[in-house]
């Protein structure tokens, strides 16, 4: 940690401004030293008042995501995170420190993507400082086909996270994305390396449209997806929000490795967005068509087709055939 950081940390935490003499004893420097390190936060954003009588304070944090502006919102275990300003893809820096034997609930974030990857090969619009881009290490001690399942459940933290900071009735989509008013709002792609029977690692790469105008997304997202911003009417926290996810991530997880996807069902039931609609399931081959039952206690889908029967579909492609949006 730097000198800078260690005193944004010290003012973070200080329920009242702290002296410069004070600052320059605990770094173990002279007063000119603080007040040359308080200079370079303030060129990264920070906003430091400066009372002669009383000494310095944060009045302001930039709007970033690195660890020092998310470390307010972290509540959980999971703080162990990498921030880059700019990336390709964030799943490629975790895949790295992944197989460099990065502990589980590492996070790597980054604030823009040159290429952000979407499931399916499909690009993810990752444009700089408006948006939650993040991806999460973890390492399941399950057999490697019960990572569809994690898709799950990280969309119902996101959801989770979604609906206590702005209050949006944000439902999940099976498999991977989050909406809100029938429109995508966020996507979750899961990765995973290992062996035929034991997985190594997953990595939980989550993209969450929070600040971005949709005037702005390109032609093929134009009118699925939305923001989170022009769904509730004004700026949102991206700080708290990714504080939330993490939290509500490490929550859900802990409880599923704990009694499997039957112990997140209800939750997830509760904010299911397919439930009873009318839809086609197709990937690998295959399309199934008819009302969505629910999922069940594996995750997959539930499909009551036209003919009477039932099909569990584990994973696919959903578009709907009722014309109510999503
Ligand atoms: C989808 O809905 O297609 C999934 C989108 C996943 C996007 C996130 S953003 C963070 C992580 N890094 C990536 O390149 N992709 C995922």
């Amino acid at each position: 940690m730097t000198s800078a950081e260690r005193i944004l940390g010290w003012l973070r935490d200080a329920s009242a401004p702290l002296s410069g003499e004070e600052l320059a004893r605990r770094l173990g420097c002279s007063r000119t030293a603080v007040w040359k390190h308080v200079a370079s936060l303030r060129r990264r954003g920070y906003v430091i008042t400066a009372h002669h009588a009383q000494g310095y304070a944060i009045a302001g944090l930039p709007d970033r995501l690195g660890p020092a502006e998310l470390a307010p919102h972290l509540t959980g275990s999971w703080r162990d995170v990498v921030w880059r300003s700019e990336i390709d893809s964030t799943q490629r820096l975790a895949r790295e420190r992944a197989r460099a034997g990065a502990a589980e609930g590492t996070v790597v974030i980054a604030e823009a993507q040159t290429s952000g990857r979407g499931r399916l090969g499909r690009t993810w619009h990752s444009p700089a400082g408006m948006n939650v881009y993040a991806t999460i290490v973890l390492r399941p001690p399950r057999p490697p086909g019960v990572v569809p399942q994690l898709a799950l459940v990280a969309g119902l933290a996101v959801a989770d996270a979604v609906r206590s900071v702005t209050r949006a009735d944000a439902r999940v989509k099976w498999p991977n994305d989050v909406l809100v008013g029938g429109r995508k709002i966020a996507g979750v792609l899961t990765e995973m390396e290992g062996e035929a029977d034991r997985v190594r690692f997953v990595l939980v790469g989550i993209g969450v449209n929070v600040n971005a105008d949709p005037a702005t997304f390109p032609p093929e997202i134009a009118y699925s997806a939305t923001s989170l911003r022009a769904v509730v009417g004004s700026p949102v926290d991206r700080a708290a929000l990714t504080g939330a996810l993490l939290a509500a991530m490490e929550a859900r997880y802990g409880r599923y490795l704990a009694g499997g996807f039957t112990a997140i069902r209800p939750a997830f039931d509760a904010v299911a967005f397919l439930t009873d609609r009318e839809v086609r399931v197709s990937g690998s081959g295959m399309a199934v068509a008819g009302r969505v039952i629910g999922v069940d206690d594996e995750g997959a889908l539930r499909i009551a087709c036209a003919d009477g029967t039932e099909q569990r579909v584990i994973a696919g492609e959903v578009t709907l055939r009722d014309g109510r949006g999503g």
